[in-house]
């Protein structure tokens, strides 16, 4: 028998290393490393255990399993999760506390539960939280009008006493939630819950259990203040799906956004309403991105952008005021601060148009956040209708890249951005022109205006 040592974890990074040390190496944290019970991974041979059995191989072309897929009763998670919860998956949900990860989790089991499975039966839902008490989360549901439906509720936070009670015979569920992960021990770890080494540890017994039953696990995570789902990376790579729930505290709306999805695409993101009484699926976004902008208003620009597999219109708002101190502000909502630093020297370099002594504050409206290049030259264009108080056409879409010489650069799904534009009812659209064999079918009723550099779009607002 291997004697009982303990190692130091990052809890940061999970670097181990067998010294504390007050900086981590791997990720450059100061004092995220802690002692922790290492693991028993003796060798088969020092527990007295035989050789490995043999596995076996099978050619590629073999006939794969079907998967089955739940469907969840609400679009914007089916979208999410590529077509429905599949059997035996192990889906991360994080984000910030308070944004509502509970709250969309009951909903899904309480929707859920009133469905038949594949066998024909009705889908049986366990939801164990560890963070509040079986009343508090029926009080929750009954605030959701959720409380007729059949779902196993239990608060609890040791590993050991969920796998027995999942694991007892009687009828396996369908589909378990655990909220949070964090707050899950193994008592035979010595470290606190919500350590790297704890987490590790609690999600990989559930998840041996949900293969092994071969049930749909919901893992809910908390987010660190740096961003990152309890130590980055940790438990990322464990789990199938990776979704986070994101959205501004002071907007009404929240985006699930997949980051990783091993049975579906990523970047794929379901849009939902708070309301008082839940989540509310919202089908269409654009209408409601939009839906409180005001026309011929100058610094305004509505950028056509993609999300995963569907087209998202949304505001793009500039303002420019003459700055009183040396180093004039630079402030941005929504989209990347060191893209906005590009533009405005790409502008002051190739166009000539200065901001040197302004301020200027960029804001995706809504509360939406923007990772898409494409939306470059719809940030220039809102720029340039600030500086010139010119207003950009209300019925214009722009999007496109622009490069560091000041040419604009086609983007990808052009069609798709375009088609949804004249279904919001617009009638121009500012793009760049189409790459090489790029095939391209314009809508007939919208008068597209194509763009080589920003040149042209400087001379737009009468600026040069
Ligand atoms: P909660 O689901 O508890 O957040 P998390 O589990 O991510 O910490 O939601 C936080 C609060 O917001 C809670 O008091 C309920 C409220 N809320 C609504 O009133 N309506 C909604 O649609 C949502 C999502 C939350
Ligand atoms: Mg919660």
């Amino acid at each position: 028998m291997a004697k009982s040592s303990s190692r130091f974890v990052c809890q940061n990074c999970g670097s181990v290393y067998l010294r504390w040390a007050g900086k981590c190496d791997a990720c450059g944290e100061w004092n995220t490393i802690v002692e922790e019970e290492a693991p028993s991974l003796e060798s088969p041979k020092a527990t007295g255990g035989k050789g490995g059995r043999h596995i076996t191989f099978s050619p590629l072309s073999g006939a794969p399993e079907t998967m089955f897929r739940l469907k969840t009763g609400s679009a914007e998670l089916d979208r999410v999760t590529g077509g429905g919860l599949v059997q035996g998956s192990v889906l991360l949900v994080g984000g910030d506390p308070g944004i509502g990860k509970s709250t969309l989790l009951l909903q899904t089991v309480a929707h859920l539960s009133q469905i038949v499975n594949h066998k024909g039966k009705p889908v049986r839902c366990v939801y164990i939280s560890g963070e509040e008490s079986v009343g508090q989360v029926q009080l929750r549901a009954q605030r959701l009008g959720v409380e007729g439906s059949s779902v196993d509720l239990a608060s609890a936070t040791s590993v050991r006493d969920i796998v027995a009670s999942l694991d007892a015979a009687g009828e396996t569920p369908d589909v378990v939630v655990i909220d949070s992960i964090q707050t899950m021990f193994v008592d035979t770890f010595d470290s606190a819950p919500g350590s790297v080494g704890q987490v590790r540890a609690a999600a990989n017994e559930l998840i041996r259990l949900a293969k092994r039953k071969g049930f749909v696990l919901f893992l809910v995570g908390h987010v660190t203040k740096e961003g990152a789902i309890a130590g980055p990376r940790v438990l990322e790579h464990m789990v199938d799906t990776v979704l986070y729930f994101e959205g501004d505290r002071g907007h009404y709306f929240r985006i699930l956004r997949a980051v990783k999805n091993r049975f579906g695409a990523t970047d794929e993101i379901g849009v939902f309403e708070m309301t008082d009484r839940g989540l509310a699926e919202v089908p269409n976004p654009s209408s409601l991105f939009l839906a409180e902008r005001r026309g011929n208003v100058s610094g305004s620009c509505v950028y056509a952008g993609i999300e995963g597999s569907r087209p998202i219109l949304v505001e793009v708002q500039a303002l420019i005021a003459p700055s009183a101190v040396g180093t004039p502000r630079r402030a941005v909502v929504g989209w990347e601060a060191a893209r906005l630093s590009m533009i405005l020297a790409v502008l002051e370099s190739r166009c000539g148009v200065s901001f040197l002594d302004k301020d200027v504050y960029l804001n995706i409206a809504g509360g939406l956040r923007i990772t898409e290049p494409a939306a470059d030259l719809a940030v220039a264009t809102a720029l340039l209708s600030a500086l010139s108080t010119i207003p950009a056409p209300a019925d214009m879409v722009v999007f496109g890249e622009i490069g560091l010489s000041g040419e604009t650069r086609a983007v990808a799904q052009t069609d798709l951005r375009l088609k949804e534009a004249v279904k919001l009812g617009f009638a121009k659209a500012l793009i760049p022109p189409k790459r090489g064999k790029q095939k391209q079918t314009l809508p007939s009723t919208l008068k597209v205006t194509e763009v080589g550099n920003l040149q042209g779009v400087v001379s737009m607002f009468e600026l040069r």
